[in-house]
């Protein structure tokens, strides 16, 4: 009886790299090659053309999902909600669909008996950790390969064997970015951006129009629940709807684009440019909502706790951990983020012009200047004696050593 192949389950997008890896890694390793492609809303081809030609290129299997509500349900709301941003400045696009193909790689891999997961990230970028660290946090006895970085799977070499093998994927010498995108948005980094000092031409965006030329304001009204959009002027929307409106309405505003220089984990600085108009406006939108409705001392915790959290997520920690303790907090802090945000975009910004909820801990009595507050202000005196203490008393000691900024009464003669 024939001994029974040994399979390789590959994430594959299509594209021309991931295609020849399929004979490749079959050549390379003797082993069956399943193939596993994920809709996280990129856009571009049909899963079944991607399917197809999966088979054509040599894969056993090739199993396809449809994880555009998975990944906005699970990974884009949790973004949203801990207003998540790199550096201060990435909504964690690729970071934030990394493991949700990652859960279709390792279900594939069991359902078609795979004792390996490959995919197709170079040897330098943060993706290889997301993808490895995900699939060895969700199945320890899986191994990991990556045809680019280990079985030497160059641009150059693909191209030639595209053509020799004749596979049916245009194989071109030149792209002049690469390019990651989902519903989420889109990253665009190297060719001529790899000059810093290059400013993005045109061509480099396609999720937002130029900001310099804005078609006129636009007002919109989201409504949350517990920091989910629930709808947008008045209109019931999942959480991929919200995105996928916000994403065309401030895109044509020129919202969400970002152009920064960042620090990969594995310790190189590289310029990226994002563009997420959607994630950006509903982030400005939701972080309004958490001012009226979380108490003071959670809003500033919670910037510590969503600092921490998107650096784990960056860096590929999404099945760890912390990272899920952080997710409870995280949750938990939604329970009043109920509400709506008036917001106008327009010229590349998105500003919060209202807000409205059941659950604000805004009270018009307290904050009023008019007549009648309910605000006791000779309570303050007090209040700032006794707040103020800790500082008067270092500032007396200064005084009496002659040190640092407090200055004496000679002094102010
Ligand atoms: N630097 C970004 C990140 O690490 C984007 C990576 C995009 N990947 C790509 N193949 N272009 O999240």
């Amino acid at each position: 009886m024939a001994e029974k192949k040994d399979r390789v389950v590959l994430a594959y997008s299509g594209g021309l790299d991931t295609s020849v890896a399929i004979g490749w890694i079959a050549e390379q390793t003797g082993a069956e090659v399943v193939t596993v492609s994920v809709d996280v809303g990129q856009g571009g081809e049909d899963l079944e053309t991607i399917r197809q030609r999966a088979i054509d290129c040599g894969a056993v299997e090739a199993y396809i999902a449809d994880a555009r509500d998975e990944f906005a349900d699970e990974y884009c709301m949790l973004d949203l909600k801990a207003n998540g941003l790199y550096q201060d400045a990435y909504p964690l696009v690729s970071a934030l669909s990394r493991p949700v193909i990652v859960k279709h790689l390792v279900t594939a891999a069991r359902q078609f008996g795979a004792s390996t997961v490959a995919h197709g990230c170079t040897g330098k970028g943060n993706d290889q950790v997301r993808f490895e660290n995900g699939i060895t946090s969700l199945a320890p006895d899986l191994k990991c390969l990556s045809p680019v970085r280990d079985l030497a799977l160059t641009r150059e070499f693909a191209i030639n064997y595209a053509d020799k093998h004749s596979l049916p994927i245009e194989a071109t010498h030149h792209n002049p970015f690469s390019i990651d995108q989902n519903v989420w948005g889109r990253a665009i980094e190297t060719g001529f951006l790899e000059d810093i000092w290059n400013a993005p031409t045109k061509d480099v965006y396609s999720y937002t129009d130029d900001p310099a030329y804005p078609p006129l304001p636009d007002e919109v009204v989201i409504s949350f629940e517990q920091g989910i959009p629930v709808a947008i002027d008045g209109k019931a929307v999942t959480p991929l709807q919200a995105i996928q409106e916000m994403n065309r309405r401030a895109g044509a505003q020129g919202i969400g684009r970002i152009d920064i220089v960042e620090d990969r984990l594995v310790g190189i600085k590289s310029r990226e440019i994002y563009e997420a108009p959607g994630a950006m406006a509903l982030i400005a939108a939701h972080k309004e909502l958490e001012n009226v409705t979380l108490d003071r001392e959670q809003i500033r915790f919670k910037r510590q706790v969503a600092d921490r959290w998107s650096d784990l997520v960056y860096e590929g920690q999404w099945f760890s951990p912390l990272k899920r303790s952080l997710d409870a907090f995280i949750n938990e802090t939604q329970d009043y983020v109920t509400g709506d945000v008036r917001m106008v975009l327009h010229g590349g910004r998105a500003v919060v012009t209202g807000r409205k909820s059941e659950t604000s801990l805004y009270d018009f009595n307290l904050a009023t200047y008019d007549e009648g507050d309910s605000y006791d202000q000779s309570y303050a005196k007090g209040f700032i004696e006794i707040f103020g203490l800790t500082s008067k008393l270092a500032a007396a000691r200064d005084v009496k050593f002659g040190r640092g900024e407090a200055m004496g009464e000679a002094n102010l003669h």
